[in-house]
């Protein structure tokens, strides 16, 4: 079985974030018939939504920057799990990492208005998981990977967490130091969280699949897209 895993690291530069997600994605792909794939926001052109109404009319984002590059791989095809990191600024999500987050909204657009014409992406049997770095032990990733859990969530993800401390995601911290790669000393809680978490999204994406496999053809398959409403179909 198939199982595509996306990365994405929301950090403005190239650093701890990339590593974590980069651990998380090389334990994922440990799961037989798993491949993966890495996108980094870093020094990329994202705005936040500036509430257009474009993409309403439209049916797309009308913003034109980074963003369309950096999100095609979440939904062109729609992968079997997602895991996002971001940076801890001021005890919340960096904001290339909320802008990007933002910005999905213009995909969502024929869940909320009638006249929109865009078909929503199909997450439902998407499973996300999150990631945080700061430079404080207790920085503000418990914030952080709750901010990443909603925004999963409200675009009807499947999100996994768990951790060896039983925790929501995977915290890391730069103990002590402040270097682009002090996260590889927080091995036993930082990087551990991540293969955890990494191996978690590509074990349930797998049994997801498995699991819709299995139903197909009974009276309890659940078709794809039918979390959208007839209206934007
Ligand atoms: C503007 C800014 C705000 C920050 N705020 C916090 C914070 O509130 N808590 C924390 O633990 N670390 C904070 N940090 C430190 C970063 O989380 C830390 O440098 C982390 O390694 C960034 O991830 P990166 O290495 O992938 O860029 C902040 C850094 C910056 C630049």
């Amino acid at each position: 079985m198939d199982i595509r895993v996306v990365g994405v690291s929301g950090s403005p530069r190239h650093a701890n974030t990339d590593i974590m997600v980069k651990e998380a994605l090389a334990a994922a792909a440990e799961v037989p018939g798993t491949t993966t794939e890495f996108v980094s926001l870093a020094n990329k052109k994202i705005s936040g939504c500036v509430n257009c109404r474009g993409c309403v009319r439209k049916g797309y984002c009308v913003v034109q920057d980074d963003w369309q590059e950096c999100v095609r791989p979440l939904i062109d095809p729609v992968p079997d799990g997602v895991i996002l990191g971001a940076a801890v600024y001021f005890f919340n999500i960096n904001s290339q990492a909320r802008a990007f987050m933002e910005r999905c909204t213009s995909l969502l657009k024929g869940l909320f208005f009638s006249e929109a014409v865009q078909k929503p992406p199909d997450w439902s049997r998407t499973v996300g998981a999150g990631i945080a770095v700061g430079f404080d032990r207790h920085g503000g990733q418990e914030h952080t990977i709750s901010s990443i859990i909603h925004w999963f969530l409200i675009n009807n993800f499947v999100c996994v967490g768990g951790s060896h401390i039983g925790y929501i995601g995977a915290p890391g911290w730069l103990m002590g130091e402040n270097n682009r790669d002090s996260i590889l000393r927080d091995t036993e809680l930082g990087l551990k969280a991540c293969r955890i978490i990494g191996r978690r999204v590509a074990e349930t994406a797998a049994l997801l699949k498995a699991g819709y496999e299995a139903l197909k053809g009974t009276s309890r398959e659940s078709k794809r897209g039918s979390n959208v409403p007839e209206e934007s179909k």
